[in-house]
C-alpha cells in the first residue's frame, strides 16, 4: 500500500506528479492513500516511483478539471481525482461521457471550486495595516474561503493590486504579496485587523447603491451568501436595508422624477436629429437630394433622381427606385417600366404632366453582371434612410393623393411591407394622415411569364389608377 500526503501548499503540481508516477509504473487506486496535510513536513509518508518522462498521455481536458478539483475541500478529492485517471488509461472517450457518474461527480467539485473562487474576488476586503516602506503601501484582509482557493486565485488580486503589499489571511493558507513577489505560507487565525479609514465611504457607497424597489432576497443572498457577511464591513447594513425596503420604494414611486442628467439632453437633441423631418431653405431640397450620403448607394449609382412634376401636384406618384435609364439620364419612369406605366395611366386618363412623380429610394441599386447592371431591391434601411426625402417632397407638394406603386413605395409610405397583391386597390396612410393607394408597380407586371397573367396584372394596375382619377 502507497501512502501519500499533499500539502495544503503546492497541491496541484505535487499531486499531478505523483499521480503521474503512480500510473507510469501501473499502481492502482485501491493502493493508494491520498491524504492532505496543512504544512509541508511529513510530506511522503512513501516515495511513489518516479515516471518516466513521456510515457504518459492524459488528456488536456482532464488536467484542466484536476488543476481546479484538486483545490476542493473533499478530503477524497485527490484519491476521486486519481481513480478516474486510471479508468481513464483504457476509456479516453469518459471526459465526453455525460452520463458517467464519477465525471458527474468531479465536474460539481470543480463547479463548487470556481463559484468560491468567484466569491473570493467579490468578498475579499482589505484594511491598510501602515507602511513598510516608503514606497509601497501594505494592505490585509482575512477571508475563510469554503474551499482552497487562496492559491488558485492569487494572481487575480497579484493583477489587480500589483502596485501595493497585501496579505490576504485564511485559516488554511495566507498569501503573500511583498515587493511584487507573491509567496504562500501556511493559514494563521483571524488577525486583529485595524478599522479602515475608507470604510465608512464604502458602506456609504454600498447603501445608496442598493436599490430597494429591486429588491429579491432569495438572489441577493445567493449571490452575497450569509456565511461571507461576517467578515464584509457592508454586511452589517442589509437587515435594515431589506428592512426598510418597502417604506423607500413607496417614497421613490410617490416623489417627482429626477430630471435627466445633462447628457440625457444632448443624445435627445442627436436621436431627433436622425429621426426629425428635414427643414432645409425654400428650393434647397433638390439640391439637397442631388448631394445625398445619407447610405452607401450613392457610392454606385450615376446620380440621384429626383422626383418630376409640378410642386402643386394634387396626385404624387411613388415608384421603388430609378432603374438602369433613369440612373444615366437623371429623370424618373423613363425606362421600360416607365413606358408601360405612361401607357397605363394614358389608359385610366391620368396625365402625367400633372402629377408629381418620384421614388422611394433616389439612387440606381444594382448587382454588375459583366456589362449589365441588375436591379436589386432596396433594403429597409435604404429605404429608411431615403424616406426623409420622400417625406420632404411629400411635405413640400402637399398632394391630395399619393399612389404608391409596389412594396418598397408602400412601406416607405405607410410603414407596412406586407405583400402588395392583398392591400392594392385600397387606401392607407401615412405617419402624418395622407391617404395612399397601394397599387402595383409596373415592373411587376413585366415580370409576368407569360401575356395572359401580364394583361391580368395590367388590369388591375389600370383599375386603380382610374380610382385614383376619380379620388381627385
Ligand atoms: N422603377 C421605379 O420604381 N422607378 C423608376 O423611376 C423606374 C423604374
Amino acid at each position: 500500500m502507497q501512502h501519500v500526503v499533499i500539502p495544503d501548499i503546492g497541491a496541484a503540481q505535487i499531486w499531478r506528479e505523483k499521480a503521474r508516477g503512480f500510473l507510469a509504473s501501473g499502481i492502482a487506486p485501491d493502493q493508494i492513500l491520498w491524504g492532505e496535510v496543512s504544512s509541508d513536513a511529513d510530506l511522503f509518508a512513501t516515495q511513489p516511483p518516479a515516471h518516466k518522462q513521456g510515457t504518459i498521455t492524459v488528456p488536456r481536458s482532464f488536467v484542466a478539471l484536476a488543476n481546479t478539483v484538486v483545490w476542493h475541500n473533499d478530503p477524497e478529492r485527490f484519491a476521486r481525482l486519481y481513480a478516474f485517471l486510471w479508468r481513464l488509461r483504457t476509456a479516453p472517450h469518459l471526459m465526453s461521457d455525460r452520463g458517467d457518474s464519477d465525471l458527474a461527480r468531479l465536474r460539481n467539485m470543480e463547479k463548487n471550486v470556481r463559484r468560491c473562487q468567484h466569491k473570493m474576488k467579490a468578498f475579499v476586503r482589505f484594511r491598510e495595516i501602515g507602511c513598510e516602506s516608503d514606497k509601497r503601501r501594505s494592505f490585509a484582509a482575512w477571508f475563510e474561503p469554503t474551499h482552497h482557493t487562496v492559491e488558485p486565485t492569487a494572481q487575480f488580486f497579484v493583477k489587480r493590486f500589483a502596485d501595493m503589499d497585501w496579505r490576504i489571511v485564511t485559516p488554511h493558507v495566507s498569501a503573500i504579496f511583498e515587493q511584487g513577489r507573491l509567496s504562500f505560507v501556511t493559514g494563521q487565525p483571524k488577525p486583529d485587523l485595524p478599522d479602515d479609514a475608507s470604510e465608512d465611504l464604502w458602506i456609504t457607497y454600498f447603501r445608496n447603491i442598493f436599490n430597494p424597489a429591486r429588491l429579491k432576497v432569495q438572489a441577493m443572498q445567493s449571490e452575497m451568501p450569509k456565511k461571507y457577511w461576517k467578515n464584509l464591513p457592508e454586511a452589517a447594513s442589509i437587515p435594515d436595508l431589506i428592512a426598510n425596503a418597502p417604506t423607500r420604494a413607496r417614497q421613490m414611486a410617490e416623489s417627482a422624477p429626477t430630471l435627466p442628467p445633462k447628457r440625457m439632453a444632448q443624445v435627445q437633441a442627436q436621436l431627433a436629429a436622425c429621426t426629425s423631418a428635414w427643414k432645409g431653405p425654400e428650393g434647397a431640397l433638390e439640391k439637397d437630394i442631388a448631394a445625398c450620403t445619407r447610405c452607401p448607394l450613392h457610392r454606385s449609382a450615376t446620380q440621384a433622381v429626383l422626383g418630376e412634376g409640378p410642386k402643386d401636384a394634387s396626385l404624387m406618384v411613388v415608384g421603388e427606385q430609378p432603374g438602369d435609364m433613369e440612373d444615366l439620364h437623371g429623370k424618373p419612369f423613363i425606362g421600360p417600366a416607365g413606358q408601360l406605366f405612361d401607357d397605363v395611366a394614358a389608359a385610366a386618363s391620368l396625365d402625367r404632366t400633372s402629377t408629381y412623380i418620384t421614388n422611394a429610394v433616389k439612387h440606381f441599386k444594382f448587382q454588375a453582371k459583366g456589362r449589365r447592371r441588375i436591379h436589386q431591391r432596396p433594403d429597409a434601411d435604404e429605404i429608411a434612410h431615403c424616406k426623409w426625402w420622400l417625406d420632404a417632397e411629400v411635405d413640400q407638394v402637399k398632394p391630395e393623393l399619393i399612389v404608391a406603386m409596389g412594396a418598397t413605395a408602400a412601406q416607405a409610405l405607410t410603414g407596412n411591407g406586407a405583400s402588395i397583391l392583398s392591400r392594392r386597390g385600397q387606401i392607407e396612410h401615412t405617419a402624418t394622415g395622407q391617404p395612399v393607394l397601394v397599387t402595383l408597380h409596373p415592373a411587376y407586371l413585366l415580370r409576368q411569364p407569360d401575356a395572359q397573367r401580364r394583361s391580368e396584372a395590367k388590369d388591375l394596375l389600370l383599375n386603380d389608377l382610374e380610382v385614383a382619377t376619380r379620388f381627385l
